[in-house]
Order: structure tokens, then C-alpha cells, then sequence
């Protein structure tokens, strides 16, 4: 396994591998890895000749105020986990490398933006784009590997993918949970024992709600009524939306919809933790 710090040297590295005719898949993280990551270079080891892990904690995603100081940096862990997975390069750069001082770039995604996690974090989503874009720049990947545990994030990806014609497919891996049904996380660790507790409301109602979608009778406005209800009433939830949308748009469900996913962001002592579900209403 290659680790390796410079732009310039990953993308000669994978440009040669790829005029050989291997295929490219990269698993975008910002490291602090656990087994929702590895289920991602997992997926990318089954379809691809050639698994690119890049590790990165991105500073233009996080605002003023959030964790990016705090953020667990942990790379000689990642690392081994990394070689275990078999994956074949792991992108370290620093962010001098991926940012110059005079940087004027950057990728944005409009509407899908604004709302939910957008509303929440406006300046994050165009962070995202625009690492992934740079990422994407660098490792030329066939496929890229995103988790639907970010669901607003991989559907911004693709949005961005389609507009902008990266030739590029985008997979997305279900969530990976703990045994206790908490969604794995790098910020689970902030969690005390008694707020990692709490924080199992978030999952319980989310698939409390999808049993209500799935038994029948059930409109989007009464599943998101009870979602409310049940996150509200929670001890411990500071929620800060819980939204039932259209799986494909993210706008507000109907009984057209195909699928609907059930959205959850809500802070459990000083940690902000998302999660979600998709189901269909019968
Ligand atoms: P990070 O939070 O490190 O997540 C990297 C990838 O792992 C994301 O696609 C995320 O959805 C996925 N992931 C995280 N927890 C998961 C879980 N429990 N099950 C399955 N997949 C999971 O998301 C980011 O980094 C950044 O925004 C990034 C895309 C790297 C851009 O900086």
C-alpha cells in the first residue's frame, strides 16, 4: 500500500495505473476510520482493480465554531485499517497542499443545498463539493464510494457529478451500525456513556416511523408527525429537524413519491449526530 501526501504525485501515480487499464474506485473520508468506512473501501475492493483511500479533514465543510480542531485525527490507525481492507494507495495531503493562499475556486450546488443539513450548515455543502471536486481531479476514479448514512451529501455528490459531466459513477453504501442500532460515526467518540444512551432515540424513532410507513395506512404528514413526536419527547434529543422527503429530491413527501427517506440531525449533549432511513409508504 502506497501513502502518499502530494497531489501532483497521487495523480501521476493513478493516471499511470489507469493508461494501463485498471479501474479506478476512491472512497473519500476525513480518516478517524470505523466499519462504515471500511464497508465503503469494502465495496470499492469488490469492483475495482485499484482502491484509493483519501484522508482528509477537509477545513473549508466545517464553520466557525464546529469541531475542526477537535476533529479525531488518528492516522496511524487508519493507516493499518487501511492495509487490512486492502486498499492499494491512501491519499494523506495536508491542507496547504489542497489549498493554495490564492485558491478562488470553488464548486456550489444550489437549492438541494439550502434546506436540511444546508439550513443547519450553510457554509458546508460547498466545502464538500469542492474537495470532492479537487478529489475527484486527483484521483480520477471510475467509481466513487459515498454512505447513505450522509444522504443529503451523496445526493448533492450526484447532483454535482450529473451538472457538471465527471465520468465518475457515484455508489452508495447502506449505513453501517453498532450492535445497539447507533449509526457508526467518527463523532460518536465525543459521546459520554449516558448521552451515547440517548442518542439511541434517534435510531429507535427512525425505525419506528418506517414500521408505521410499512404497515400501511400511514400518510407522509402522520409518519412526520410521529417522527416529531417521538424525537421530541426524547430524553436528551436537542433535535434539530426531523423531516420525512422525497428519496430522489429531498422535497417535502407526497403520496407520489417512490421512496421517501426519513431525515434525523439532533444534538445529544455538545455532539451534533445525524442518521436516517429510506423505506417506501404501502
Ligand atoms: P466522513 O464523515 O469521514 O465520511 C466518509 C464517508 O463514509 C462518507 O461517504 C460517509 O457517508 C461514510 N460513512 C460514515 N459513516 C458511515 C456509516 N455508519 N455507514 C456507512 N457509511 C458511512 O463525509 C465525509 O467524511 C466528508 O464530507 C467527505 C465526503 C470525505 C468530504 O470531505
Amino acid at each position: 500500500m502506497d501513502v502518499i501526501a502530494s497531489p501532483k504525485q497521487t495523480q501521476d501515480q493513478i493516471r499511470k495505473l489507469r493508461g494501463s487499464g485498471e479501474s479506478i474506485g476512491v472512497v473519500p473520508t476525513m480518516g478517524a476510520l470505523h466499519a462504515g468506512h471500511l464497508s465503503l473501501v469494502e465495496a470499492a475492493r469488490a469492483q475495482c482493480d485499484i482502491v484509493v483511500v483519501t484522508i482528509f479533514v477537509n477545513p473549508t465543510q466545517f464553520a466557525p465554531g464546529e469541531d475542526f480542531e477537535q476533529y479525531p485525527r488518528t492516522l496511524e490507525a487508519d493507516l493499518k485499517l487501511c492495509r487490512q481492507s486492502q486498499a492499494d494507495i491512501v491519499f494523506t495531503p495536508s491542507a496547504d497542499e489542497m489549498y493554495s493562499v490564492n485558491s478562488q475556486t470553488s464548486v456550489v450546488v444550489s437549492k438541494m443545498t439550502q434546506i436540511l443539513e444546508g439550513a443547519s450548515r450553510p457554509t458546508h455543502f460547498d466545502g464538500v463539493t469542492t474537495i470532492v471536486a479537487k478529489l475527484f481531479n486527483i484521483t480520477s476514479p471510475d467509481r466513487a464510494y459515498f454512505g447513505q448514512k450522509d444522504f443529503q451529501q451523496q445526493l448533492v455528490i450526484r447532483r454535482m457529478v450529473t451538472d457538471l459531466d465527471f465520468p465518475v459513477e457515484v455508489v452508495t453504501c447502506p449505513i453501517i451500525r453498532d450492535s445497539d442500532g447507533l449509526a457508526m460515526s467518527s463523532r460518536n467518540r465525543y459521546l459520554s456513556t449516558t448521552e451515547r444512551q440517548q442518542a439511541l432515540a434517534i435510531n429507535q424513532s427512525l425505525e419506528e416511523t418506517e414500521q408505521l410507513a410499512t404497515s400501511g395506512k400511514h400518510t407522509a404528514a402522520e409518519l412526520q408527525t410521529r417522527l416529531n413526536d417521538l424525537l421530541i419527547t426524547a430524553d436528551g434529543i436537542d433535535l434539530d429537524y426531523a423531516t420525512i422527503a422525497d428519496a430522489a429530491t429531498l422535497l417535502p413527501a407526497n403520496s407520489d413519491c417512490e421512496e421517501l427517506v426519513a431525515m434525523v440531525a439532533a444534538r445529544v449533549g455538545t455532539t451534533r449526530l445525524i442518521d436516517n432511513r429510506v423505506f417506501q409508504i404501502r
